[in-house]
């Protein structure tokens, strides 16, 4: 037996803050901003609408799409580095208000690889047979932990979430494979250094600006290319499939560079490759799902597509997966 994904949803908040908005805030442009990540705008979460608020509605969505009730799910994975609240999870939250009443609820911490991360932890639930209907989350409020002083950073991220209610198949499709990696050394290249065990709520937590995420970007480019490629092709080779056999790349939607660089060195085109970055610049866990669930509801995936998802993000982590659609 094989999962599948049964339906997709998203959802992305209201407000839009364009380039041109955070001209106002830090020292930048849109044309810097778009020559050198390819995003124009991004959109924030309204004051009170929280990971747990994106995450139903993008969940509802995908229980509709499925054709699945909240009360025949088993399990709520939710991934997500922006979660209401340390405690309780927010998969927790989620099932309450979902009226999923039956099922198990936990959250998942992989930052953008967190979706991949889930999908795998749901894959293996339904091929053990342990569980049947299992909805995983990708939701983000990155604008909470976004630092407006900071133009290395604040031009980059923006909210929403993108949902999967992933169950059983008999049919010759489904998720084929996936690849989680890890590198605990590199765990310093992106990260929130306060507001955790280390470094708790404090005065001295708020006066360094450590509640907000730090990132030396230029590093984190050249691995990103490198670990996206791998991902890439670990993934198609452990189907004995190739390159050229991809019908579409779903890729983590960090950067058009990146993108267009392991896209060139992977030897695919652009426009097999799903992007939404232009609109709503980097969403981490969310940004998978977003994208997937845009180009479903296209139309650009259809039955029998062969579709990649690779994703890198802090941990590092990277990761990738094979669907056949
Ligand atoms: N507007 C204007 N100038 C900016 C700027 C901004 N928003 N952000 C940085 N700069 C400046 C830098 O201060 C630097 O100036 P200096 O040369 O005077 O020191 C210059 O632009 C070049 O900075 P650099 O960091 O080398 O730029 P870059 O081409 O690497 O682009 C990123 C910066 C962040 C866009 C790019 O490195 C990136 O996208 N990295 C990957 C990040 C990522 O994917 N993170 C998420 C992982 S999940």
């Amino acid at each position: 037996m094989r999962s599948h994904i049964l339906g997709t949803g998203s959802y992305v908040p209201k407000q839009v803050l364009t380039n041109v908005d955070l001209e106002q805030l830090v020292d930048t442009s849109d044309a810097w901003i778009v020559e050198r990540t390819g995003i124009r705008e991004r959109r924030r979460a309204a004051p009170g609408e929280a990971c747990s608020d994106l995450g139903v509605q993008a969940a509802q969505q995908a229980l509709s799409a499925a054709h699945i009730q909240a009360a025949d799910l088993d399990l709520i994975i939710v991934a997500t580095c922006t979660g209401d609240s340390p405690l309780p999870s927010t998969a927790s939250l989620i099932q309450y208000r979902l009226g999923a009443a039956r099922a198990a609820a936990f959250d998942i911490s992989a930052a953008c690889c967190g979706f991949v991360y889930a999908l795998s932890v749901a894959d293996a639930f339904v091929r053990s047979g342990q569980y049947r209907y299992v909805l995983v989350i990708g939701a983000e409020v990155m604008t909470s932990i976004t630092d407006w002083t900071d133009r290395n950073t604040c031009v980059i991220f923006g909210d929403g979430a993108g949902a999967a209610v992933v169950g059983p198949t008999e049919e010759d499709r489904g998720l084929l494979s996936i690849h989680l990696h890890a590198d605990g050394r590199l765990s310093d290249l992106i990260c929130v250094p306060g507001g955790g065990s280390s470094i708790p709520a404090s005065e001295f937590m708020l006066a360094e600006r450590l509640q907000f995420v730090k990132m030396r970007g230029n590093e984190t480019f050249k691995i990103a290319v490198k670990t996206m490629e791998g991902a890439v092709r670990e993934a198609v080779a452990a189907q004995d499939l190739t390159v050229a056999d991809i019908d579409f790349l779903v890729p983590h939607q960090a950067n058009i560079r990146i993108l267009k660089a392991v896209v060139e060195r992977l030897g695919l085109s652009m426009d097999q490759v799903i992007i939404n970055l232009d609109r709503v610049g980097n969403t981490s866990a969310a940004s998978i799902p977003l994208a997937l669930d845009e180009a479903v509801r296209a139309g650009q995936i259809q039955p029998g597509s062969l579709i990649v998802l690779a994703a890198f993000g802090a941990g590092l982590t990277w990761a990738s997966g094979v669907i056949r659609w």
